[in-house]
């Protein structure tokens, strides 16, 4: 056991061996402390003691390693991060860039992405890893950070979209709903179309999605099937500016919406994985969503289950572990699981 003294509390942070069986990571204590360092660097002293408090709930971080002989990624491999600086994408970036793999994690605050490609160089070296600015519901940011990338990287062989959003609480209003589906579905849309031209055959789009995107919150059988019958990303935009304007004159509930805008924002995510994997199987690009789980960031307020980097796994494991032709499917906990 490692005993670490943070905010005049000591806090016991063991060595774990992951739960899932076959499941290929686990905790070291070596690397808790950076992360505990990083907690500490990174927060304010209140929101420091939270962070740790969360982390030893967590039990800490656990250690991505893929089987041997599995790796089909080189140092010639490139993948993009959205939403890099912190949570969960920070963690993806880290293992990717871990892995040998060309990283470009994204930030909107530039200082904030420059920071967390330091905090991953503190640990690993000589990281290939550096950051963008990007903010995903500004058409002209999305289309700056393309060009960006296409005179950086000619060729994106991983893009995960885990940049996401969501209001605390009971927010609930016409703005508030706009600003959380262009976050999450149109931006994350517009970025897909803009990286596919430097995208080819074997490349992969993971979107880092939720349970809380669920169909079965929908209340009305017609939207249901409105929704499974969706085949383009055109149906799923036209869906999503009908739940846009239910929310703008109150009707969702009657319409037999969901009344969350996470959710149905997630819904939208989900929807457009799967048509947008079909419409890409014949180039051989593979698409799928998975859900994080409970993790411990900044959206859950420090009170999911897992630690940043058990969160990380599914949308690793999609990104490197899973076959190719796998493609328009929902995972959680490295399992296929329904949307
Ligand atoms: N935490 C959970 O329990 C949980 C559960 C299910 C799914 N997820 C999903 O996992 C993903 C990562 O979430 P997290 O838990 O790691 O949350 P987080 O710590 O709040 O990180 C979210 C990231 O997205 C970025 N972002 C937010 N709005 C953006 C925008 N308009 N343009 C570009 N980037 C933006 C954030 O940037 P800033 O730092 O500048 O805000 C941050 O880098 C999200 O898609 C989330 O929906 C999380």
């Amino acid at each position: 056991m490692l005993r670490l003294l943070a905010a005049g509390r000591t806090i016991q942070a063991g060595c774990f061996i992951g739960h899932s069986p076959g499941r290929i990571f686990n905790r070291r204590p070596s690397s808790v402390v950076p992360h505990v360092k990083d907690i500490l660097r990174h927060s304010s002293k209140p929101r420091a003691f939270s962070h740790i408090m969360a982390f030893a709930t967590t039990g800490g971080p656990v250690q991505f390693t893929p089987p041997s002989g599995a790796k089909w990624w080189s140092d010639a491999t490139t993948a993009i991060v959205t939403g890099g600086n912190q949570g969960i994408g920070w963690e993806i970036a880290r293992i990717l860039s871990q892995q040998g793999i060309r990283t470009v994690l994204t930030s909107r605050d530039q200082k904030r992405g420059a920071e967390a490609v330091q905090r991953i160089k503190d640990i690993s070296g000589d990281a290939n890893i550096q950051s963008a600015q990007l903010e995903l519901e500004k058409p002209k940011s999305v289309s700056a950070f393309a060009a960006w990338i296409k005179e950086k990287l000619p060729h994106v062989n991983i893009l995960v979209n885990n940049a996401g959003m969501a209001y605390k609480g009971n927010t609930f209003g016409p703005e508030e709903n706009r600003h959380t589906m262009n976050v999450n579905f149109f931006g994350t849309r517009a970025l897909c179309e803009a990286i596919l031209p430097l995208m080819e055959k074997g490349d992969r789009i993971v979107n880092v999605c939720s349970r809380a995107g669920l169909l079965s919150q929908l209340k009305s059988q017609a939207l249901l099937d409105k929704f499974q019958a969706a085949s383009t990303p055109d149906d799923i935009t036209a869906l999503a500016n009908w739940w846009l304007e239910a929310v703008d004159n109150g009707t969702q509930a009657k319409q037999g919406f969901s009344n969350s805008m996470y959710g149905m924002s997630k819904l939208c995510e989900i929807a457009y994985t799967r048509v947008l994997a079909q419409q890409l199987a014949s180039h051989g690009i593979s698409v799928n969503a998975v859900c994080p789980g409970y993790v411990s960031t900044a959206m859950s307020s420090y009170k999911g289950t897992k630690h940043a980097s058990e969160g990380a796994d599914t949308p690793v494991w999609a990104a490197l572990l899973l076959p190719n032709d796998v493609t328009g499917k929902f995972f959680a906990e490295r399992e296929e699981t329904s949307a």
